[in-house]
């Protein structure tokens, strides 16, 4: 009896994984069907998956070719199930000739070509067109955007608006892309906008993209003042339109994987978040010289304080901010305390001192510990009163980790899945208001 094995994602499922599974059931006498997991498709940058796991699965189970289904959350795990399976015959689609010759020492490896002019992307494609984005600003941030956005499938970056025409050309020279210096022809060729303007600036551009009818994705700190997130997300719900604080880490899958076993109680109750993020950054960028809106904690203070705000929430009971100034008033060091009424926590962010950047978080029963960069969350342990007991996990973070967050703003805006609860209009209010805090009392910055 020939025991073939094939894998696949099998989202919007189509005749040519219909074909394929049939070909394949046809090798042999008993086929195994591996599905991948969403975790595992992220992992390996396949980020705009429309059905869940257990569409796919039920998909693959009604075309009757599948003798067993089982699921694929691992690389590395071919080999593996190849042995455990006793499988003679690995089969895949012609777009992975060569790909697979690896599995020639355990079993036979057989390409079976693909069925033309279908694909689950093509599928993805006219279900939801393209969305074109339009960048604001033309600053390190959008530079790292650009080439994050096009490894997103469904996404295509039209365009740059920058007010000083000459940056703009610049920049859309340099990535192909258009440049404007009137934003009506801006916002008439844009379906989304993503702002990456200076910080100051994001208020006024995301009131403007809303009222053109724009989803917006906006950098962090998105809003200075708690008035101004209260307005923008109630305009923006009324009319529809999502809008979404871009800060990396909340959309990273390894850091959701930490907030998820975090919460799950197995550290017991968590009593202490201690958060800290310092980059040496040089005296005379604008983080350093802007004297009103530069500084750490606008610069950092959004990492440091999601975790915080994530695990013990936003109804702390005080907040204390203790900074070391620069000649010009500008913090170089900033620590912020805050208590809560089952718990305390400390987020550290300096551009001017250098500290162990880590996150802890200290529970009734153990601690989790990430160490830098644990904003870009690849790895984190888990510790007991026993030590032999430590666990240890690890998530990929591909590239600069935009992706993750475009992905999710483009899945929100289709309406195929909802990552709203990895950063809550709720928490990015009370980002924006720790931001005003901060800015009134270190400052005495007043906007109104
Ligand atoms: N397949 C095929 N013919 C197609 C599309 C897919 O034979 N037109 C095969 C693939 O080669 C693979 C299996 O079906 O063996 C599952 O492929 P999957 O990656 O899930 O489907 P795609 O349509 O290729 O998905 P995507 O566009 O997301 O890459």
């Amino acid at each position: 009896m020939a025991r073939v094995i094939t894998y696949g994602t099998f989202d919007l499922f189509h005749e040519g994984h219909y074909r394929l599974l049939q070909r394949a059931k046809a090798l042999g006498d008993y086929l195994i069907v591996g599905v991948t997991t969403e975790a595992y498709d992220k992992a390996r940058g396949k980020l705009n998956v429309v059905d869940s796991l257990v569409t796919r699965i039920e998909n693959v189970k009604k075309t009757g070719f599948a003798d067993e289904i089982i699921i694929e959350e691992t690389q590395g795990q071919k080999v593996n199930d190849i042995r455990r399976f006793h499988i003679d015959i690995f089969a895949i689609g012609s777009d992975w000739t060569g790909a697979f010759d690896y599995l020639k020492d355990y079993c036979q490896v057989i390409y079976l070509e693909r069925t033309k002019n279908i694909s689950s992307t093509m599928l993805r494609e006219q279900n939801s067109p393209i969305q074109r984005i339009g960048i604001i600003g033309t600053g390190r941030i959008a530079e790292r955007f650009i080439p994050e956005a096009r490894l997103v499938s469904g996404v295509n970056t039209q365009g740059v608006y920058n007010p000083h025409l000459e940056s703009a050309a610049r920049f859309a020279q340099k990535w192909e892309i258009n440049a404007y210096k009137e934003i009506e022809a801006f916002y008439e060729a844009s379906d989304v906008i993503y702002i990456a303007s200076p910080h100051e600036t994001h208020f006024g551009y995301i009131q403007s993209a809303l009222a053109h009818g724009k989803h917006v994705l906006c950098e962090k700190p998105m809003v200075l003042e708690k008035h101004q997130a209260d307005e923008l997300f109630g305009y923006a719900k009324q009319h529809n339109l999502i809008l979404l604080e871009g800060i990396k880490t909340a959309y990273c899958p390894g850091f959701h994987k930490l907030l998820g076993i975090a919460c799950s109680g197995t550290i017991g109750a968590i009593r202490n978040v201690e958060a800290c993020f310092t980059k040496l950054e040089n005296p005379r960028r604008r983080e350093l010289t802007d004297t009103r809106y530069g500084g750490s904690f606008t610069e950092l203070g959004s990492y440091v304080m999601l975790p915080i705000l994530k695990l013990l929430g936003k109804e702390y009971t005080s907040i204390r901010f203790d900074t070391i100034n620069d000649e010009n008033g500008l913090d170089i060091f900033t620590k912020i305390s805050l208590e809560y009424p089952s718990g305390i926590a400390t987020a550290t962010c300096g551009l001017g001192v250098k500290s162990d950047g880590r996150l802890l978080i200290a529970g009734t029963k153990g601690y989790i510990v990430a160490e830098a960069p644990w904003w870009k969350t690849a790895y984190f342990e888990v510790h007991y009163e026993d030590i032999d007991k430590t666990e240890k996990y690890s998530e990929t973070f591909l590239g600069d980790g935009l992706r993750y967050e475009i992905s999710d703003f483009l899945s929100m805006i289709n309406g195929s899945s909802n990552s709203e609860f990895k950063l809550t209009r709720g928490e990015s209010i009370a980002l924006s208001e720790i931001m005003e805090t901060f800015l009134q009392e270190k400052r005495g910055y007043r906007n109104r």
